[in-house]
């Protein structure tokens, strides 16, 4: 029998699971694959590389290969019992503004085998108060028009549709503000 779902800071119990997620193609970064890349630095040494989603570095790889600083937040991951996916926030202190190149203050992906059991739904639902305590009284989601699972993800949660469509380095995107709860929203 599954255990009940949740959101597990990542551990050594969990790493098994993320890696074989990996191994079969599945990417915790939805802008960029990087499955190849994370699973074979978690080959040559899985506690580093634990130690580096715990700890990451201070810049980000973008999808053009650009680097820039990295945002403070959590990476949080999915399990039933086994690994289900990852969800991760991002944010800048004081602020609930966004630097132009961060699509967004929460980002997710179930593995395909855990997928329409509604995890994402409820991951979100789960990083809304780990938001609301990091000082956010709405986070800022978006999603590719053709991406219905992540809306109807965001939508579930409460998202207010912003209007138009942002352009995501040649993807129009659909932007999204969820509460988070916070008392003084
Ligand atoms: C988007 C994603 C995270 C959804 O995960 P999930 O755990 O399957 O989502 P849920 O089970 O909570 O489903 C949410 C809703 O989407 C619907 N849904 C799920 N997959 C769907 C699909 N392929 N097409 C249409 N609707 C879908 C569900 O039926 C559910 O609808 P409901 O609330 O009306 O019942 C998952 O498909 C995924 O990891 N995709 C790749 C990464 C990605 O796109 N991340 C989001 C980037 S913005």
């Amino acid at each position: 029998m599954e255990d009940a779902f949740g959101l597990i800071v990542p551990c050594a119990t969990a790493l098994p699971g993320y890696e074989a997620a990996l191994a079969q193609g599945w990417s915790p970064n939805t802008t960029r694959d990087v499955s190849a890349e994370e699973l074979a630095r978690l080959r040559a040494d899985p506690a580093a590389f634990l130690r580096a989603v715990l700890h990451p570095p201070p810049t980000i790889t973008m999808a053009d290969g650009s680097e820039v600083p990295r945002l403070p937040g959590c990476v949080l991951w999915m399990w039933d019992g086994a690994f289900c996916g990852a969800i991760n926030l991002r944010h800048q202190f004081g602020t609930e503004a966004l630097p132009p190149h961060v699509s967004g203050h929460v980002g997710y992906a179930v593995v395909p085998w855990k997928r329409r059991r509604g995890y994402a739904t409820r991951a979100l639902a789960l990083m809304l108060p780990v938001a609301a305590r990091a000082g956010l009284a709405r986070v800022e989601l978006t999603c590719d028009a053709d991406n219905d699972a992540s809306r109807r993800v965001i939508e579930a949660n409460g998202g207010v549709r912003q209007p138009g469509l942002r352009d995501a380095e040649g993807h129009p995107k659909l932007a999204f503000w969820v509460p988070t709860g916070r008392p003084d929203a």
